[in-house]
């Protein structure tokens, strides 16, 4: 199984960023944890980090046919992008949403999610654990 995690703005500046919000380790170790876990479970695992729309798009459409599973952190374009939607509906591809911050507990506009749509789940407030845990959503679903 190959799964595709995605992470979207701001999120290659964990460890930087609000770390009241976010906490204060990096993306680096986040994608260490990833890695980790993914190899404990079997299951291949790439990581993308990209702060622009577009290219994120671009990788949604190249996950097709070749991953099994993508689990994406859309940072702000969670809360904006219809275009990212739209991607994940045309490669039919099992998506888990994922959040560090729980996101309904915070301002109105981060309620809001169009990405939620495509996901089958979504799993906000629980950190780099998150991740781990749509990984093994995944799985489960596979
Ligand atoms: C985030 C929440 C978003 O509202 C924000 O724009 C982010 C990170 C999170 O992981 O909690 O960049 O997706």
């Amino acid at each position: 199984m190959k799964i595709l995690v995605i992470n979207g703005p701001n999120l290659n500046m964990l460890g930087v960023r609000e770390k009241n919000i976010y906490g204060d380790k990096t993306y680096a170790s986040l994608i260490k944890s990833i890695k980790m876990h993914a190899k404990d479970k079997g299951v291949k695992v790439k990581c993308y980090q990209s702060n622009c729309e577009g290219e994120i798009v671009t990788a949604i459409q190249k996950a097709y046919k070749k991953f099994d599973g993508i689990v994406i952190n859309p940072g702000a374009y969670t809360h904006t992008s219809i275009a990212l939607l739209d991607a994940l509906k045309c490669v039919q591809i099992p998506t888990v949403e994922v959040h560090i911050s729980n996101v309904n507990e915070r301002e109105e506009f981060r309620k809001i999610s169009f990405v939620r749509e495509y996901a089958f789940l979504t799993i906000a407030g629980k950190g780099f654990d998150g991740y781990l845990e749509a990984i093994d959503k995944l799985i489960e679903k596979n």
